[in-house]
């Protein structure tokens, strides 16, 4: 192994930035291959544990994530989800054809009452997409009253008919999705007409205040965005629409190859891997090109930037159905989810949220499920270690955090690819420092420069494998998982090593 190069990253304590949402630490469960079916819901039958068929060992896992928000039915699916079709006894719920994943049959066995079961299990707030592209505004607005409203009205007679008497508390609402594509193939001042339409009939009703948020763009069509913000920000208009919705959303995949040949999770070789860093990086560009585009139609940011489908994109593993985006997830992937979490950090004064793609059995997983009848099991996979030794940045103050003397960036098609990444946060007398070596063959000697405070009793903790292609499986589910990692101090801080390939925290009082 080449020798370890020192590098040194400043923090300025006592600096404060914005708060880091901790709803940028959330999550998106799909009607998608085994996400829902299989993955969260085994339905009450199973021998697999499970209560009112949520599976128990999902909810166990991901509870000690603390995930702030749950964006369901999808995706793609929900312009095509009906949700009374998801309502009342089981035996009476009329089926459906999946038509964008699989085509495989939708019994509606999970909906409205499953959904916010599992949010109250997890004790995640509930974020969910509406219809547009084949619904309607009477069809959002009345799962809005369902789901929302108190005392007496139509639909408050049927929700407690099916069982439930209390109003839910459902903030986040989306309207419609991707809708520049399979959400309607729209264009998009057409979708920006259609959103303030449908914006105006989704109700306050009580004290649940709505967070709406239009369906955004891929990647950096700036032109999607403006086009929303002229619908929503009304630029010179003495009368119009002001706050119709309250967020703009967009989707950034880590696809390191083509769309037609995305590359394999786990068998890729290292040119694989330094596109794979170089895309993910590539989310900065794109966030600073949305944001300053909002700061011109919103200088007080007062509309939030929502990333509502983030994460790396594999082809399917092999003898799975190509509908269903089950992909194995490597260290490689935890790199990817350690540097978009800095990239967030540094981003949080627009960035309000956003959900990793998707939270089991589909794309940037969690968990991976076993749901045969005889086992069960589940595999935590190195994404799941970055989202947990990350928790103690929610809610918390990002702080400067400047990486002074870094590693030689990685030329890549005459582009740099930096090697290292860091963010930092402060909290209840606490930081919390996140640190990436991104370099697959080389050790990196780091040195934290904390100003600012003084800093004792360090605790540090390093995710990493013996090699980047390493992935957990129910024979060996600790092939990637967190360990200790040594601490020394230094005059003003710490020094630690990060072996190649590596995402570590440090966390100390001050
Ligand atoms: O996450 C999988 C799919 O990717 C979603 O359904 C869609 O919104 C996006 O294209």
């Amino acid at each position: 192994m080449p020798e370890a190069t020192t590098s040194r990253v400043v923090i300025d304590l006592d600096v404060p930035g914005p708060t880091i949402s901790r709803h940028l630490y959330g999550h998106f469960a799909e009607h998608l291959g085994r996400c829902i079916y299989g993955g969260f819901y085994v339905g009450a039958d199973s021998p697999i544990p499970n209560e009112g068929g949520i599976r128990r060992d999902v909810v166990d896992a991901l509870r000690a994530l603390d995930i702030p928000n749950l964006r369901w039915p999808g995706g793609c699916f929900a312009d095509e989800y009906h949700w009374k079709d998801g309502i009342g006894p089981k035996a009476d719920r009329p089926s459906m054809v999946n038509t964008h994943w699989g085509n495989v049959e939708e019994n509606n066995h999970f909906g409205t009452h499953e959904f916010m079961a599992l949010c109250e299990l997890l004790g995640a707030a509930p974020y969910v997409n509406g219809n547009v592209g084949s619904g309607t505004v009477r069809e959002m607005s009345e799962w809005v009253e369902y789901l929302t409203r108190d005392g007496d009205s139509p639909m408050v007679r049927q929700r407690k008919a099916n069982g439930r008497d209390e109003p839910w508390k459902v903030p986040f609402w989306g309207i419609g999705n991707e809708a520049w594509g399979c959400g309607g193939n729209q264009r998009a001042e057409a979708y920006a007409d259609q959103a303030r339409q449908y914006a105006t009939f989704l109700k306050d009703h009580g004290d649940n205040k709505l967070y709406r948020i239009a369906a955004g763009a891929a990647d950096d069509d700036l032109a999607w965005t403006e086009a929303l913000l002229k619908a929503v920000s009304c630029l010179g208009c003495d009368r119009g629409p002001k706050n119709i919705f309250q967020a703009i959303s967009f989707h950034y995949y880590t696809v390191a190859g083509s769309w037609e040949n995305k590359g394999s999770a786990t068998e890729f070789d290292l040119e694989s891997y330094y596109r794979t860093i170089s895309k993910a990086q590539d989310i900065d560009r794109v966030i600073r090109a949305h944001s300053s585009l909002m700061d011109a139609y919103d200088p007080d940011r007062k509309i939030g930037l929502v990333l509502d489908e983030w994460g790396t994109w594999w082809d399917v593993e092999p003898g799975t159905n190509p509908g269903f985006l089950y992909q194995q997830n490597a260290m490689r992937d935890a790199l990817v989810a350690g540097l978009h979490f800095d990239i967030f950090h540094r981003h949080a004064d627009r960035l309000v949220m956003a959900n990793i793609a998707q939270t089991v059995n589909v794309l940037q997983a969690m968990l991976l499920t076993d749901d045969s009848d005889t086992g069960g099991g589940l595999v935590k996979t190195p994404t799941y270690h970055v989202f947990e030794m990350n928790k103690g940045h929610h809610d918390a103050v990002a702080v400067p955090t400047h990486v002074v003397e870094g590693p030689a960036p990685y030329q890549l098609d005459g582009k740099p690819t930096e090697l290292m990444s860091a963010s930092a946060s402060v909290k209840d007398g606490r930081v919390l420092v996140s640190v990436s070596n991104l370099d697959p063959v080389a050790a990196l000697d780091v040195v934290l420069d904390l100003r600012g405070g003084a800093v004792r009793d360090p605790a540090g903790r390093l995710l990493t494998a013996s090699k980047p292609q390493a992935f957990n499986t129910v024979a060996e589910p600790g092939a990637v998982a967190p360990v200790q990692l040594e601490v020394e101090p230094e005059p003003r801080g710490f020094r630690v090593t990060l072996p190649p390939h590596s995402f570590a925290t440090v966390s100390s009082a001050y």
